[in-house]
C-alpha cells in the first residue's frame, strides 16, 4: 500500500461519505495503511498508573480494529472539528488528542479534510514507543503543518499552556463499564481546560444499571482479528433498566468529577428476577451530536456483568460503587 496523505484521505473520504455496511472493510484498510509504519521494538507493555492501565503500543495500535468505534469517531470529530470552525470563525482551532497511541487513529485521517492554518493538533501519550510510532507517521506523511506539539504525558496530570485555548479535546482511554483504563481521571483533568464554549469527545459517556440474563446479552464479540456481534438473536432480550448512574460530560459530573468514587444509592433486591437474573452496567457513549455508540457496538460499550441475583439471595438490598483509585473497577456491597 502507498504511504501517502492521498491514500489516508481517499479511505476516510469513504469512510465519511458511504454507509455503515462499508465501515469494516474501510477500517481494515486503514489499519493496514497504519500497520505499515509499525516499527518492531515495544519495550514497554500495559503501563500501570494511579487511576488505571495505559495500553501497550501494540494493544493500543488494535484499537482501531474495533470498527464501528473507530467509524463513530472519525464521523463525529469530523463534525466537531466542522462546527468549531464555524462557531469559531477565523481562529486557529487548538485540538489536545490525549492518548493518541501510535496511530492517532481518532484525528490523522481527519487533519487533510481541514485547512492546517485553521487546524493545530497537540497528541500526548504516557507511552513513549507510541509516540515514537506517531512522531514518524507525522513526519513521513508530512502532517507536521498541522501539529503543535507531540509529547509523552501523563493526560491524568497535564497542563495546557494557558495561553493556548483548547478548542476540542479528544480521549478514548476506555474500556467498558468505564473499567481498567483511566477515561475518568483523564477527564476530571482536562475537561476543566477547555474554553468555553469548547468539545469535550466524547461528548458524554453514560452509564446505566440493569437486571438482564447476561449469558443471552447481545456482545460485539473480537475472535481470530474478526469482530462480530455475538447473540444477535437475542437483541430483543429482556433487560430491566433501573437507572442512570452517571454521565461523564465536559461539566456535568457532578456525581463524581471531584471524587475518585461513585456510590449508589441502596436497592432492594427484586423478588422475581428468573429471566433477569445479572446486575449489569450498560454503558452509552454520544461522540458527538447524532454519532452515537449502543451497547453491542464496541467493546467499550459492551455490557458487563457485576453479578448474579442468585449470589444475593439471602439479602435484602445491594449498592455498587465504582472507584478509579489503581484499576477502575466496581464493587458491590449487601445488607
Ligand atoms: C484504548 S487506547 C486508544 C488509542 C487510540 N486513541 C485509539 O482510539 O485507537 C488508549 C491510549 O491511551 C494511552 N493512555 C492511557 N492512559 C494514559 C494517560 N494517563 N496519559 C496519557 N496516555 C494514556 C495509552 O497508552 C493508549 O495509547
Amino acid at each position: 500500500m502507498i504511504k501517502s496523505i492521498k491514500k489516508i484521505h481517499d479511505i476516510t473520504q469513504w469512510l465519511l461519505h458511504s454507509s455503515k455496511e462499508n465501515d469494516a472493510g474501510l477500517i481494515l484498510d486503514l489499519y493496514n495503511f497504519y500497520a505499515q509504519f509499525q516499527t518492531e521494538e515495544d519495550n514497554e507493555g500495559d503501563i500501570t498508573l494511579k487511576n488505571g492501565i495505559a495500553l501497550s503500543k501494540k494493544h493500543a495500535s488494535d484499537c482501531i480494529k474495533d470498527y464501528k468505534r473507530t467509524a463513530c469517531f472519525l464521523r463525529g470529530i469530523y463534525k466537531a472539528i466542522s462546527t468549531c470552525l464555524q462557531k469559531f470563525p477565523n481562529t486557529e482551532i487548538n485540538i489536545l488528542y490525549a492518548g493518541c497511541g501510535p496511530y492517532a487513529p481518532l484525528l490523522l485521517p481527519l487533519l487533510s479534510f481541514f485547512e492546517s492554518k485553521y487546524i493545530k493538533a497537540t497528541l500526548i501519550d504516557i507511552n513513549q514507543s507510541s509516540i515514537v510510532v506517531v512522531k514518524k507517521i507525522i513526519s513521513e506523511l508530512g502532517y507536521k503543518t498541522y501539529i503543535s506539539d507531540i509529547t509523552i504525558a501523563d493526560a491524568t496530570q497535564y497542563k495546557h499552556n494557558k495561553n493556548i485555548p483548547l478548542h476540542i479535546i479528544i480521549a478514548e482511554t476506555m474500556f467498558h463499564a468505564l473499567t481498567k483504563e483511566p477515561q475518568v481521571a483523564i477527564t476530571q483533568n482536562l475537561a476543566p481546560q477547555l474554553i468555553e464554549g469548547g468539545i469535550l469527545i466524547p461528548e458524554e459517556i453514560s452509564i446505566t444499571l440493569g437486571y438482564s440474563f447476561f449469558s443471552k446479552e447481545p456482545f460485539l464479540n473480537q475472535y481470530n482479528n474478526t469482530y462480530h456481534v455475538a447473540n444477535l438473536i437475542n437483541q430483543n432480550t429482556k433487560r430491566k433498566f433501573v437507572e442512570t448512574l452517571f454521565s461523564l460530560t465536559k461539566s456535568e459530573n457532578k456525581d463524581i468529577v471531584d471524587s475518585s468514587y461513585f456510590e449508589s444509592k441502596w436497592y432492594p433486591i427484586p423478588k422475581n428476577y428468573e429471566e433477569t437474573p445479572d446486575v449489569c452496567i450498560y454503558t452509552y457513549i454520544k461522540v458527538f451530536d447524532t454519532f452515537q455508540l449502543q451497547y453491542e457496538d464496541s467493546l467499550i460499550t459492551n455490557p458487563y456483568c457485576l453479578t448474579s441475583l442468585y449470589n444475593l439471595q439471602k439479602q435484602s438490598k445491594f449498592k455498587i460503587k465504582y472507584s478509579i483509585e489503581n484499576i477502575p473497577n466496581w464493587e458491590i456491597t449487601v445488607s
